[in-house]
């Protein structure tokens, strides 16, 4: 296991250094991606912490496989995982797959413990890449939205340690235990009581995701020094404002319910036995 107070001064470190040595400067200070068919994205506004629930996820789990961390009983399901960090613009839209990197699981080899714990993948199937391939959850994060994450996370490492840093510093499982929503099959909690309780933490206002009537992903903002900056609620489509939120006013945060059989294991780890 890594040492988390040495990952914040490690990152420092090195954001420092590549934020001077950027070499795509624009005329206008902005940098300029190229997708694969010759776009031009600009460089990000804003970062969005998307994170998941796995009670609410792991609901529409129908079977088993060796990746999915909805089987694996040794989990954190009473937590939010992580689901990506994902570079946005303040319009609503987001550059997404902004250079040729794919990715390689060997740079992320010391860090595989807190990602299996800390950011598994909820499901069997296979995301798409960059590349027209499909690849882990962690490939498709990093290619669709790691990428984009130019300058601030510089490469792969960078971008997964950068994550988990950030998911780490701003617990907000800690911040609804504390404020008394706890995982419940039967209650219901008002959003905006969970909205204060996440402001009062943070000192921003976060958004939501749900699925019919539970919350299923939880998306905090940051300015590109990770300091906490209200997400977009709405985006502009010629010029008229639009919300998205998916949520009610009332929404449950499920408990997990372990799957019940084990139909499909690709390796021989006992963690995947039920009991
Ligand atoms: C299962 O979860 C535990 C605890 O979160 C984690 O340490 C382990 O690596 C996971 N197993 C796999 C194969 O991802
Ligand atoms: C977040 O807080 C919860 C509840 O206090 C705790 O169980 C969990 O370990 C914390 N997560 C991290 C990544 O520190």
């Amino acid at each position: 296991m890594l040492s988390l107070s040495a990952i914040p001064i490690l990152f420092l470190l090195q954001f420092t250094i590549f934020i001077s040595s950027t070499p795509f400067n624009h005329a206008s200070g902005a940098i300029i991606f190229h997708t694969k068919d010759g776009q031009e994205q600009r460089e990000f506004d804003y970062f969005k912490l998307a994170l998941q629930w796995p009670g609410t996820v792991c609901k529409g789990t129908r079977h088993c496989c060796s990746s999915n961390g909805c089987c694996n009983r040794s989990g954190a399901f009473g937590d939010f995982t992580i689901h990506g960090l994902w570079p946005d613009y303040n319009d609503g839209t987001w550059p997404a797959c902004c250079n040729g990197k794919i990715f390689d699981e060997k740079e992320i080899l010391t860090l595989l413990d807190p990602l299996k714990k800390y950011w598994p993948s909820l499901s069997c199937s296979s995301p798409s890449t960059c590349h027209g391939s499909k690849g882990s959850f962690w490939a498709h994060e990093w290619e669709k939205h790691g990428t984009c994450s130019y300058p601030v996370a510089h490469d792969e490492y960078n971008y997964f340690l950068t994550t988990l840093n950030v998911y780490f510093k701003y617990n907000v499982t800690k911040v609804l235990n504390d404020a008394g929503y706890l995982p419940s099959n039967t209650e219901k909690y008002p959003l905006g009581g969970i909205i204060s309780a996440i402001q009062n933490a943070f000192h921003a206002t976060p958004s939501f995701g749900c699925k019919k009537g539970a919350v299923e992903e939880l998306y905090l903002c940051f300015y590109k020094d990770f300091k906490p900056r209200d997400c977009a609620e709405s985006h502009s489509q010629n010029g008229i404002i639009s919300s998205r939120s998916s949520c009610p006013k009332y929404v449950s945060l499920p408990a997990y319910e372990p799957k019940a059989r084990i139909f499909e294991f690709a390796d021989s780890s006992r963690q995947y036995l039920s009991a």
